[in-house]
């Protein structure tokens, strides 16, 4: 009897030790669970994994600059008959060798006003950080002016 009550005092302790340990083990661990920060990290570079830069670029030629520059590049978009100056025809073999890829990335980026041209040629500074965007349409620019 006496060693049973032993055995089983043993058991208790045992159990409470048990019993606090992992009690003591269970809030310290949904901290570091909660630690890893490296996903904000991740995140930009996934929607731009997401969308190729050039199809990106093709879709905002589209969608802003036809409207001046014309579907061709030629500077006679619907917009363009009320400007002064005229936007850029693409298509003139002088204006492409006129300009460097750089020239035409901080126009695109800082409008007309960042290169001392006129303000008619809009910023578009939503690119600033996106500069496979602003390459891919700097090759847009380009090869309107290839096409002829
Ligand atoms: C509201 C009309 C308008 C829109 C929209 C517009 N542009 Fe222009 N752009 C102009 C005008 C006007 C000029 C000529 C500025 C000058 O000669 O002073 C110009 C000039 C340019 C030039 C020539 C710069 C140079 O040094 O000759 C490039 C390249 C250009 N735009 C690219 C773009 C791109 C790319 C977009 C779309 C993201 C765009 N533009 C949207 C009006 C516009």
């Amino acid at each position: 009897m006496r060693e049973e009550g032993i055995c089983v005092a043993a058991l208790v302790v045992c159990l409470a030790t048990f019993g606090c340990t992992s009690k003591e083990a269970a809030p310290a661990e949904p901290e570091p669970a909660a630690e890893p920060t490296p996903t904000p990290e991740a995140a930009p570079s996934e929607p731009v994994a997401a969308k190729d830069p050039a199809v990106e670029a093709e879709e905002i030629f589209k969608a802003r600059c036809v409207t001046c520059h014309g579907e061709k590049g030629k500077g006679d978009g619907p917009g363009s008959a009320a400007l002064n100056p005229k936007p850029r025809d693409y298509t003139s073999a002088e204006w492409q060798k006129s300009v460097t890829d750089e020239h035409i990335e901080k126009i695109i980026i800082g409008g007309g006003t960042a290169v001392g041209l006129s303000a008619l040629m809009p910023p578009n500074p939503d690119l600033t950080d996106k500069p496979e965007v602003v390459a891919a349409l700097v090759a847009v620019v380009r090869n309107l002016g290839n096409d002829q």
